[in-house]
């Protein structure tokens, strides 16, 4: 990790930080999709079996006649090919049959999978401590995303005022993405992973030269620059990490966001030289100072819509600025493990979930995949609870608060 050079004539208008543009990628890989959107693969290259997570295992490519199993080569005949198609599988000229819950499975459906395989992915995010899952999202979920979000096509459309989750499957479909739920688990070495708040899509409008803009900081529960939440670094110990999802297109022009890339293994927070958050929202500040740092120690991610940038929450960044007249839209998500308090309460949203039509628009991975991530739990010696928050106690606290406030 080379040091970080700090500036001290920072903030300043200066904008020329450097892009690293993201390439849409020319092909995808499969997945075969069982009725309960649990992922067919295979280990020993030789018997079949269904999987309830994505990894290397269940990653097929698209033959001429079939599939075949991207890393031990096994073949498979299919009835189509064709994406979002229904099918049938032969394995040496029989015919393909699982068991799942019990009950035999003989047609799968063709999914839109990830452009490279997970185990590279995660080697990525291991080295650099951030990874693209470039246009990792289906059309389908791509376009309820916007249309939730009210941009790109769907500018025109009025928000919604219902938790995104309930609106439309295409939220629950992304908060439930795979791959960089696995790559989560992996990075932060527990198989317990919560969403730290509920899922929201942002839509960033053309900058006005004046309003008061995101400082650098770190994410949740870090929030060094925002907050200074965790007292001292973590080292090998991974509290967070975030999960960016391009709605819309990401550039340069409409707001990409702005990291320093590899600051997660400095274990430190942004210098305050570079304008950071618990300075930069203060009013005024811009007028005075100007913008926070955009030179060109500072990386700019470019990617195309439905692509998710997973990073370490310990990454330097800060949001970019919309110099369009088009709304950018974003799926901005902390990931925490189970054991770490969350940022809100999630628990009136998942139950709004569960009372909606979107809830049963999901495959039941994605219905089992959603409740693991955003029910918290207590588990301890007097058993299994379920967090949320409590009326009585909360306006006690904030009864406190407020007049400590008053005393001083
Ligand atoms: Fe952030």
């Amino acid at each position: 990790m080379p040091a970080i050079k700090r500036l001290g004539t920072v903030p300043s208008d200066e904008f020329c930080p450097n892009v690293v543009t993201i390439p849409r990628p020319t092909k995808h890989f499969r997945y075969l999709n069982t009725p309960t959107g649990d992922w067919l693969g295979t280990i020993d290259g030789e018997s079949l079996q269904v999987f309830g997570h994505v990894d290397d295992a269940v990653i097929w490519d698209a033959t001429a006649t079939g599939f075949k199993h991207v890393v031990t080569g096994l073949e498979l005949t299919a009835s189509s090919t064709e994406l979002n198609a229904t099918i049938d599988l032969f394995q040496d000229g029989s015919r393909i049959s699982v068991t799942e819950q019990d009950t035999p499975v003989e047609k799968f459906a063709i999914g839109h999978g990830p452009e490279q395989l997970p185990s590279k992915s995660l080697q990525t995010l291991n080295e650099q401590g951030w990874v693209s899952l470039t246009c990792i999202l289906p059309d389908e979920v791509i376009d309820g995303l916007q249309r939730v979000g009210c941009v790109d096509a769907y500018e025109d459309c009025t928000p919604v005022r219902q938790t995104p989750l309930a609106q439309d499957p295409s939220v629950a479909q992304v908060s439930a993405e795979p791959i960089s739920l696995w790559l989560t688990r992996e990075y932060m070495k527990t198989k317990d992973i919560r969403l730290g708040h509920s899922p929201g899509i942002s839509a960033l409008t053309r900058d006005d030269g004046v309003r008061e803009v995101q400082g650098w900081h770190t994410d949740f529960p870090y929030l060094w620059g925002t907050g200074d939440r965790i007292p001292v670094p973590s080292g090998d110990l991974v509290l967070g990490m975030q999960r960016n999802v391009c709605v819309s297109d990401f550039t340069k022009e409409n707001g990409a966001t702005i990291f320093k890339l590899g600051t997660h293994a400095s274990n430190e927070a942004p210098p305050e030289e570079w304008g950071i958050s618990n300075h930069t929202y203060r009013k005024g500040f811009r007028a005075t100072y100007g913008l926070p740092y955009g030179g060109k120690e500072a990386d700019l991610i470019e990617a195309p819509a439905g692509s998710i940038i997973l990073y370490d929450a310990r990454t330097w960044h800060r949001a970019g600025m919309n110099m369009t007249d088009r709304r950018r839209g974003a799926m901005i998500q902390a990931i925490v493990p189970g054991y770490i308090i969350p940022f809100m309460d999630t628990s009136q949203t998942v139950k709004s979930f569960f009372a909606s039509d979107a809830f049963n628009q999901v495959t039941e991975r994605v219905q089992k995949e959603i409740e693991k991530l955003m029910v918290h739990k207590i588990a301890g010696p007097a058993g299994l609870f379920a967090i949320s928050t409590d009326d009585e106690l909360t306006q006690r606290v904030r009864e406190q608060r407020q007049a400590a406030a008053s005393v001083y």
